[in-house]
């Protein structure tokens, strides 16, 4: 049921990465988001500014929050340039002062998001000198104002970017591996894997250390953007400090303690270097332990612990290479981590064969623009028959697949779609 606006509230858009919808969904609705709405990589919500802050500041899996500001159809330039014109951007945009604009458009009418962009730009640019002899400067520098254009075949829609460089620069990472996992995948991740934190966490091919920092961030209950200075909504005329400090306060109170260990090792000292630099620049060396291993070699920690990993894609390692490892990988899931739950993620589809274990779920998610796949291993202890009543017990609509007693493997039923529908929108 959907609720009115208050005179103080809007609507809002969260942008993320496709198979994270849900999960920014469940975390906007618990920052107090009304009539939420999931979309194809983006989540529209009604809230006020303390919403957009809070939206800002919290949310692990958004890349940044729009607010729309002007919508209409334009089916041709000249109706995008005079529908542009008409806005009061002087209520917005200082003629002396800096703009951007961010095109995204998906339009066989306009084929140019840069063009697109531009006569925006021209429009806006126009009006302001015709009433004030003056235009304001484009800039990408940390202009006073982002405007994010977006365009659907005729549909336009003109928001205010409150965000600015995307969320998942998160300001802890001084030092890059060669193929780091993105921050907002990172902490999706670990969501999708219904982390309840009250386990140990273990990434046994830890690159430069995302998923642990992510990881020990969720456990600590540090805010996603922590370590993070620049927003663009603290240049916009209603921006209040006051109560910007105050959300910021609020939420640094709730950092928490956490009772169990988080480890990660790799077979690299290099990437493990370049990890302690990370872990150290955000402070959380006395939380993560670091082991420089191969993953054969490396012993989880004890009890209870979810495993969460990204393996190499292959893109630098040879085939045969690639395949061995991962069928290694499968090996050292079966046994050294019995009793535990494993997930890996990968865009190597054909390296994930050699795994050899039957995944019980499969997720599609992106890594920046690479498909890829984040399969659930679940590693029993004890008997087959133990094996059996395990998966028996499962929620229906995990059990994808049945159990196999000759083959002591779970077979992925004939004409089972495993990919999960994700809701789409007329974006
Ligand atoms: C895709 S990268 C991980 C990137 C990481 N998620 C990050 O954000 O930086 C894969 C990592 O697996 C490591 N690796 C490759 N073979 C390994 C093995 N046999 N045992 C442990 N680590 C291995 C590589 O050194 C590399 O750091």
């Amino acid at each position: 049921m959907s609720t009115e606006l208050k005179s103080n509230e809007f609507r809002m858009v969260a942008k993320t990465m496709f198979g994270l919808e849900d999960i920014l969904a469940k975390e906007l609705e618990d920052l107090g988001a009304k009539n939420i709405e999931k979309l194809k990589r983006a989540v529209s919500f009604d809230g006020d500014m303390v919403l957009l802050y809070k939206a800002n500041y919290l949310c692990r899996t958004a890349i940044s929050i729009l607010k729309p500001i002007y919508t209409f159809e334009a089916n041709n330039e000249k109706e995008l340039y005079d529908n542009v014109y008409t806005y009061k951007w002087e209520k917005l945009i200082n003629s002396d002062g800096t703009l951007s604009i961010e095109p995204v458009v998906n339009s066989t009418i306009f084929t140019h998001s840069l063009y697109a962009s531009q006569k925006t730009k021209d429009a806006i640019c126009d009006r302001l000198r015709k009433m004030f002899s003056q235009r304001p400067t484009m800039t990408r520098e940390n202009p006073d104002i982002i405007l994010n254009l977006h365009i659907y075949e005729n549909k336009v829609t003109i928001s205010l970017d409150s965000t600015g460089e995307s969320l998942h620069k998160r300001n802890y990472r001084v030092a890059t591996g060669p193929a780091p996992i993105n921050e907002i995948v990172a902490a999706g991740l670990i969501k999708l894997a219904g982390w309840d934190r009250e386990s140990n966490f273990f990434d046994p091919m830890c690159g430069s250390g995302t998923i642990l920092i992510e990881a020990a961030m969720y456990a600590y209950n540090i805010p996603a953007q922590y370590y993070r200075k620049n927003f663009a909504f603290t240049k916009w005329p209603e921006f209040s400090m006051p109560e910007w400090k105050r959300i910021r306060e609020d939420a640094d109170k709730e950092i928490c303690d956490f009772d169990y260990e988080i480890w990660g090792s790799d077979i690299s000292g290099q990437a493990i270097k370049i990890a302690q630099e990370n872990i150290d620049n955000a402070k959380l060396h006395k939380d993560i332990s670091l082991f420089r291993n191969a993953i054969e070699d490396q012993n989880p920690p004890e009890g209870k612990t979810l495993i969460i990993t990204n393996p190499p894609y292959g893109e630098r390692l040879d085939v045969d290479d690639i395949f061995d490892l991962y069928a290694l990988i499968g090996t050292t899931f079966k046994n050294k981590y019995a009793g535990s739950t494993a997930w890996l993620i990968t865009s190597d589809f054909d390296a994930l064969k050699y795994v050899g274990l039957r995944p019980t779920r499969r997720i599609v998610v992106f890594n920046s623009n690479l498909e890829c796949k984040f399969c659930k291993y679940e590693m029993y202890e004890g008997s087959k028959k133990a094996k059996k009543n395990n998966y028996d017990n499962q929620d229906p609509n995990e059990a994808l697949y049945e159990y196999n007693e000759q083959s002591d493997e779970f077979e992925e039923p004939d004409g089972l779609d495993l990919t999960p529908d994700f809701e789409e929108d007329n974006d």
